[in-house]
Parts: C-alpha cells; structure tokens; sequence
C-alpha cells in the first residue's frame, strides 16, 4: 500500500506518473506509455485539456458521433453525440430519420429561472428575519452589482428574493431563496458568485443592525449555494404521426403497435423498475449531447431525477398518448444548461458543436436536448416492444467483443458475416475465435 502522500498536485506530470508506476506498476513502463499515448501531439490543445483539472496527467476519449436528420421546430440539424454505448447513435439516428418526414420533433421552453439560496441558521421568528431581510433588501442586491452588470445587459439577473420558513423540518433553519435568469450561461458561477457576496453582506447587515439579529437571534451563514433542482426551467417537447403512419416500423400492424407502445409507456408511469430505466434511455441521449456541447450533465442528471420525484413517486419523465387517429410523444423535463461560459469557450469540440447546432441560445439548445432525448427514447421502446433490445445492442457491440479476444482483420470480416443470423454474446464470440485461426 503507497504510503500517503502530501502535495502531489505541486509534482510534475513525470513525476506524477514515477510515483504512479512505483507505486501501482512494479516501476514498469506500463502507466506511462499508455497516458503518453493518449496526449495530443498539438501542445497547445494539451494544454487547453490539462488546465481543465487539477493533476492531469492523460486525455480519456471518447467517440465523438453525429447523428443527422433532426427534425426540430422545422429546423434540420445534426447532433453531435459523446456516448461510449454502441447503440445509441445506431438507434437514435433511426429515430430522427422515422420523424423527419413525419414532421419531426416540436419544442418549447416553458420556464427559465433556476434558483439558488443562502441556507441560515436563525433562532427566532420569520417576521423578524423578514423585516430585517426586507429593510435591507436594496443593500443586500446591491452587493451583487459588479457580478450583475454585464448579466442585465444580455438580460439576466436577479429576479426574486424570498425567506423561507423551514423550522417545521429542522429547528432554526431558514432559507433566502434567489431566483436568476442566467441568459445564454448555465450559470453556475454567476449564481454561487451573488449568493455569496449576499450571504456575506448578510452577515455585515446583521452584526451593524444594533447588533439586535447577530447577538438576539444568533444568525448564522451555513452555506450558499446553486440548487441542481431546477422544476422551475422546463423544456416541453413532442412528436406527432397518424397512427397508419406507424406502417413501417418492422411490418407489425400500425394499430397493434400504437397500442403495445403506449402500454409500455403506461408501464413506466406507474413501476419505478421500469420508470429508472425508461429514463436511464432518455438520458442515453441526453448525456451525450450534453456532453459533446460542453455542459454539466451531472447537474442535469441530478435535476431530472429529482424531478421525475417531484410527485412523490419516481416516475417516467415522457408520456404517449393516443387520440382517435393521432399517436402521440411527450416529454416535459428540467434542462439547466448553457451555450457560453464554463468549457464552451475553450473546448475545441465543443465549439464545434455548438457551430454545427447553429450556435444555439440556451432556449434553442434545451429545445433540442428534449428532443434528443425522446427520439432516444422512442427508439428504445420500438426495439423493447418489437426486436427486443440485445439485437440491435450486440450487434454493435460484436466489434467491442471482437477487439476483446484479440480478432484479426479478417476473423473481424468472417465474424461480421457469421453473426449476421446468430446469437451474439460473450462467450458465442470467444468461441467463434477459437474456432476461426
Ligand atoms: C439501455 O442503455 C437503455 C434501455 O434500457 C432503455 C429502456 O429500457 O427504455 C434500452
């Protein structure tokens, strides 16, 4: 076991990587050829990669996919895609190429205001914590005003203030709760930077305000922070056909699989086991995007899962419904992202991507994340309710296993056909080697 180590962030990257190979490698070459292997030969892209984290050492790709024909409020784009899952571009560029000529996907943003607060410890009564927040509520947002200056000019800024009473739940505890509008941004540090230039304008006010509040009631800053619950910044989007227009999917009857789809729908609605994973293929698509256009998809992946909770039970984040002769999809989610600031700036591919949506504003970005996200969905449900979902997933990932064992060029080719008609799985791969020198 390596001994603990202080101030390994100071080392070089050389001796970052010595002290990995003596210490998990045998002293061997072994960690060092691979993250040699990994860096760019540009230095100046390396070095645009290695200041994004602390004690980089190595670059860690992933693919870098398209999938065209997104058909998008009449818009027709391509999405670039960052997933290691093999079938999900496969499928979702099937997906947008059934909806294209059905008139695609329609999208709308509903609500923009993410929110953060000032969590406070307070032993006495809201009306006294509200008067003292309200006489001082113009010095409070003043605090704010260099972070806010260039934020109002692109329209954003500070929208609301409100106390929050939660002493039923936890003795003492209050929340100033901040709306923001965060333009174009996701706004993350915009946000934090306000809350706490206002909790420390608090906690000023509150020792000046004949010391009453600080000494009586003694009010405490526990933190500020950005909440990653965002119901309040909603993106809906749909897609409709005629149900006869559902002719084509693998020669089943448009009535029979209308119906079989919305059940499976209906399932996913009421059973969290099928509702996780009917939203984990939502977010296949979603991630990708989010990643490949710079964003947090941690925080976006917090904020949707928290939201299919929001009625007291997890449940699916999209619905399908139909009506006389219209078959219908729907999702309605929380995206807090941004299409400038953090990475989008920097990231070369990022920038890439973003050009090649248009270079979007964050109301048409959500737009086309929601949509990314049903057509993905969509996707894995026809294959669930038809194919079943391995056909479609190892055959993709036949070439992972191939790769695994070590094939050659020509067992690739050979395997390829092979399989075409047959079960693919681990150990059919294994065996199709040994028996294919
Ligand atoms: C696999 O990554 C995603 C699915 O499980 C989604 C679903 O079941 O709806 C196929």
């Amino acid at each position: 076991m390596p001994k603990k180590i202080i101030g390994f962030s100071k080392l070089s990257r050389e001796e970052k990587i010595d002290w990995l190979s003596k210490n998990f490698f045998d002293n061997s070459n072994q960690a060092k050829s691979i993250l040699d292997i990994y860096l760019n030969s540009n230095k100046d892209i390396q070095a645009i990669h290695d200041s994004f984290s602390e004690n980089s050492v190595s670059n860690f790709y992933l693919p870098y996919s398209l999938s065209p024909n997104f058909l998008i409020n009449d818009k027709n784009y391509t999405i670039p895609l960052v997933t290691e899952e093999s079938s999900v571009v496969a499928a979702l560029s099937n997906s947008a190429k059934f909806w294209f000529d059905k008139g695609g996907f329609k999208a709308k943003v509903k609500s923009l205001i993410k929110r953060g607060h000032i969590h406070l410890s307070f032993d006495g009564n809201i009306d006294v914590l509200k008067e003292f927040i309200d006489n001082n509520r113009s010095d409070i947002l003043k605090s704010t005003d260099n972070l806010t200056m260039n934020m109002k000019k692109r329209g954003g800024g500070i929208s609301a203030i409100d106390i929050i009473d939660k002493t039923s739940e936890l003795k003492n505890y209050f929340q100033l709760s901040v709306d923001f509008n965060t333009s174009d941004s996701m706004g993350a540090n915009f946000i934090n930077s306000c809350l706490e230039a206002m909790a420390k304008k608090i906690d000023e006010l509150s020792k000046q305000y004949d010391g009453f509040i600080k000494n009586c009631f003694n009010l405490n800053i526990v933190m500020s922070i950005l909440s990653n619950y965002t119901p309040d910044c909603i993106v809906e989007a749909h897609a409709e056909c005629n149900i006869d227009d559902l002719i084509d999917i693998n020669g089943t009857n448009s009535n029979d699989f209308a119906k079989k789809m919305k059940y499976a729908f209906d399932i996913a609605k009421i059973d969290i086991n099928r509702a996780v994973t009917h939203n984990k293929g939502i977010m296949n698509g979603i991630d990708a995007i989010l990643i490949a256009t710079g964003n947090d998809f941690r925080a976006v992946e917090a904020g949707i899962h928290a939201y299919a909770s929001s009625n007291s039970k997890y449940e699916s984040l999209s619905e399908c419904t139909i009506t006389d002769n219209k078959f219908r999809l729907g999702i309605k989610i929380p995206l807090s992202i941004g299409t400038v600031g953090g990475i989008t700036d920097l990231h070369p591919l990022v920038k890439l991507s973003l050009k090649m949506l248009g270079n979007p504003s964050s109301r048409d970005l959500m737009c086309i994340i929601a949509c990314v996200g049903l057509a993905q969905n969509f996707a894995a449900i026809k294959s669930l309710i038809t194919s079943g979902i391995q056909h479609g997933h190892m055959k993709m990932h036949l070439i992972n296993l191939l790769i695994k064992y070590n094939a050659n060029k020509d067992q690739i080719i050979r395997a390829e056909k092979y399989f075409a008609d047959k079960e693919i799985n681990s150990s059919s791969v294994f065996e199709f080697i040994k028996s294919h020198k």
